[in-house]
């Protein structure tokens, strides 16, 4: 976990609860009691988000559920980088002591995360996971679109009332803190909400004689978070260098140069490490043991990945599907072939 802020942090705490309680579930259902000991047991909350903890077990519980979605959306989208959103499996005490600079990938992070509270909570809403919320209660009657007049129908997603919880909730520590890098989380963590209401597409169900689509009856849903995640990804990489300004309240860009950032643009304070080599202060955890491409001249590559230090090479060997045959009618069989493969690892640092 050596990359995570400490924002973070709690989301971990809070997937580790739920992944206990998977194991004793009884654990869950305690009712005010249960939730005030996960709650209080939960480290690094500030008390309004301990008190909307004890409120909300059940919101806990999905946002500790989505969290694999949004850390597996964040290892995707940087797989073949340097920095790859590894989380490190260890003693999850030490993750209050980790640092992460406030680089742009901090500002991934945040972002991707916030991102994933809002996805996670709208789906536990329309999904009935959930008491304090259900379809998104607005969109009824009638309306119309580009094609024409639709009903309101079926199950829009309560995207609305997510980001409200969210906002309550993962903003809450920053707005105890105030200083230039809570200010940084805070403006990361909307621009993730903001993306995930951006792929809110309409989905419409055609009625009417011989499916003419004369009816149509509609509902709001959330895209794939894949969606959300290539967009961040984008923000990423024209993520802004700013710095707060004179009042302390707002940003500026760091270089005369830059644009000023909007609501949209990921923002950061300092200028990423180069991830090549383990430090606990930076925190990278190094590119050694990375697997790298001989042949690629991306960022995957060997010389790139490896920084230079090199790179073993070892025989592996991989199991593959082959000599298919299809057979009439309908399935194809196939062999197991086993193929030796060159795997290129990079040297650790000496
Ligand atoms: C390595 O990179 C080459 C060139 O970009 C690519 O064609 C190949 O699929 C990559 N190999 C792996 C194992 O990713």
């Amino acid at each position: 976990m050596n990359l995570l802020p400490s924002g973070i942090f709690f989301y971990l705490s809070v997937a580790m609860c739920w992944l206990t309680s998977h194991v004793d579930a009884s654990w869950w259902y305690m009712g005010t009691i249960g939730s005030q000991v996960m709650c209080d047991n939960i480290p690094g909350l500030v008390n309004k988000q301990r008190q909307l903890c004890r409120q909300h077990p059940k919101v806990m519980q999905a946002i500790g559920a989505g969290m694999k979605d949004w850390i597996a959306e964040c290892q995707y989208q940087f797989k073949n980088h340097r920095w790859n959103c590894q989380t490190m499996a260890r003693d999850h005490n030490l993750f209050g002591r980790l640092l992460l600079r406030s680089s742009r990938e901090a500002a991934f992070v945040y972002a991707v995360s916030s991102a994933g509270v809002v996805h996670a909570l709208a789906r536990a809403c329309s999904g009935g996971q959930l008491d304090s919320c259900s379809c998104d209660p607005t969109k009824k009657g009638s309306s119309r679109d580009a094609q024409g007049a639709f009903d309101w129908g079926g199950c829009s997603d309560h995207v609305e009332h997510a980001v409200r919880f969210s906002q309550a909730f993962v903003d809450a520590k920053e707005r105890a803190e105030r200083d230039a890098r809570a200010l940084m989380n805070l403006h990361n963590n909307r621009a993730g909400r903001k993306a995930v209401k951006r792929f809110m597409t309409l989905e419409c169900k055609c009625h009417g004689v011989s499916g003419s689509c004369s009816l149509r009856t509609c509902w709001l849903a959330l895209a794939d978070f894949r969606l959300t995640g290539d967009h961040l990804r984008r923000r990423y990489n024209g993520a802004v260098q700013v710095a707060v300004d004179q009042y302390g309240a707002g940003f500026t860009a760091a270089h005369a140069h830059l644009k000023r950032p909007g609501k949209n643009d990921l923002v950061y304070l300092e200028d990423s490490p180069d991830y090549c080599v383990r430090s606990f202060e930076s925190g990278s955890l190094g590119t050694g043991g990375r697997v790298c491409n001989r042949t690629s001249r991306g960022v995957d590559s060997c010389e790139v990945m490896c920084c230079g230090r090199g790179y073993d090479t070892s025989r592996v060997s991989r199991t593959t599907k082959c000599e298919c045959k299809f057979h009439w009618c309908c399935a194809v069989h196939c062999q197991d072939c086993h193929l030796q493969v060159d795997l290129h690892t990079c040297k650790g640092q000496t």
